[in-house]
């Protein structure tokens, strides 16, 4: 059994893309329960986009990370020492674990989850956070309907797979965006979408009138910029854009890319809302039943990237951001297997 604690650290706030000197991998050791907690060896954590964001001292729906603070994460763990009531040695967790090998809690915000639900990672993507986003994203905000047009970007990430699948189930015609043929290939021929397009190789305009000919109901936008600017103009009357995420904005040193096409929702008569995830946590449980009914029915897919180690953290997390993931992209604390 290890005896020492792998943290990732912010060391310095960046500036673009982190690199390594953002980052203080520290070995420290493994920490001890006091009344009223227990601590837990840190299994699996989630790589998120957010994560970026969270690195910046600017004013967010959440603080910044401090600087020399363990990175904050979201992760499932399993109980190894407690003295917190209701809590027992063994069990598995999901809370913000932060980016280390093991984390206290004091039992605030955490879910206990269970290994015979589904696989553990699961909890990380379609039953986690990005799940949750992808359905109250697109059934609430977006608030499809069937026979609508409905376009995801970042289609083949955490999010926007499920965003499609579930935009499938209800009865909408699903065109993805993402880079590279065999994302494409993945949408259309695993998951069901009626066209994807690789904004990579193709003109995305042209592409989404030939995959769109009656225009737009639900733009459902994880990337911002060009992709956001460029299927404005084609939104239908009453159309819905819905703002889950702007990633190709997230490491500009220089202003933000926005939409010089807004006039398109006066014409159209349609809106565009931005949303965030924690909003709806009173009714996580009604996603999470709905999900995990698709999921054991064949209808939703769960797709995950799990790379091996914590203190590669730095590394892998930039594969967020040059398109080196497919699906939910977990990060694998090997020395607890
Ligand atoms: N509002 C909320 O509550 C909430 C909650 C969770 C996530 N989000 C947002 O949802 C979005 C997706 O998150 P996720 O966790 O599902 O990540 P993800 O899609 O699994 O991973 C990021 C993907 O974004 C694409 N990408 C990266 N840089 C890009 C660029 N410059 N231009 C176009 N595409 C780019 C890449 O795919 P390609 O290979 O296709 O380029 C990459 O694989 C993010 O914007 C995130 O911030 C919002």
């Amino acid at each position: 059994m290890t005896n020492e604690n792998i943290q990732v650290r912010l060391a310095a706030r960046p500036v673009g893309l982190p690199t390594d000197k953002n980052w203080d991998i520290r070995r420290e050791p493994v920490p001890q329960a006091e009344d009223g907690q227990f601590v837990a060896e840190v299994l699996y954590v989630s790589l998120d986009p957010a994560m970026r964001g969270w690195m910046n001292d600017v004013k967010s729906y959440i603080a910044p990370v401090e600087i020399d603070a363990v990175m904050r994460a979201g992760g499932v763990a399993r109980i190894r020492e407690s003295r917190l009531a209701g809590y027992d040695v063994g069990e598995h967790v999901f809370c913000m674990t932060g980016v280390q090998q093991f984390c206290v809690s004091d039992g605030k915000d955490v879910q206990k989850v269970s290994p015979d639900v589904a696989p553990l990672p699961t909890f990380l993507g379609v039953l986690g956070m990005t799940g949750l986003t992808a359905y109250f994203g697109i059934l609430d905000v977006g608030a499809i309907k069937a026979g609508e047009t409905v376009v995801v970007s970042g289609a083949a990430g955490a999010v926007g797979s499920v965003v499609g699948q579930i935009a499938g189930i209800h009865d909408c015609r699903v065109v993805g965006i993402a880079g590279g043929k065999q994302k494409c290939d993945y949408l259309v021929d695993d998951l069901g979408f009626d066209a994807a397009i690789d904004y990579k190789s193709e003109d995305l305009r042209k592409a989404l009138k030939e995959h769109c000919p009656k225009g737009v109901d639900v733009f459902f936008d994880n990337v911002g910029g060009d992709a956001l600017n460029t299927v404005l103009p084609m939104l239908r009357m009453h159309g819905r854009v819905v703002i889950c995420g702007a990633i190709s904005q997230y490491n500009n040193t220089g202003p933000v890319t926005g939409p010089s096409n807004y006039m398109s929702l006066l014409v159209s008569r349609a809106r565009m809302e931005g949303f965030v995830v924690f909003d709806y946590a009173k009714r996580y449980p009604e996603a999470i039943a709905a999900m995990g009914g698709w999921l054991a029915d064949g209808r939703l897919k769960s797709q995950e990237q799990i790379e091996e180690g914590i203190e590669n953290f730095p590394a892998v997390l930039l594969k967020l951001f040059d398109g080196g993931n497919f699906g939910k992209l977990i990060l694998k604390n090997t020395a607890a297997f």
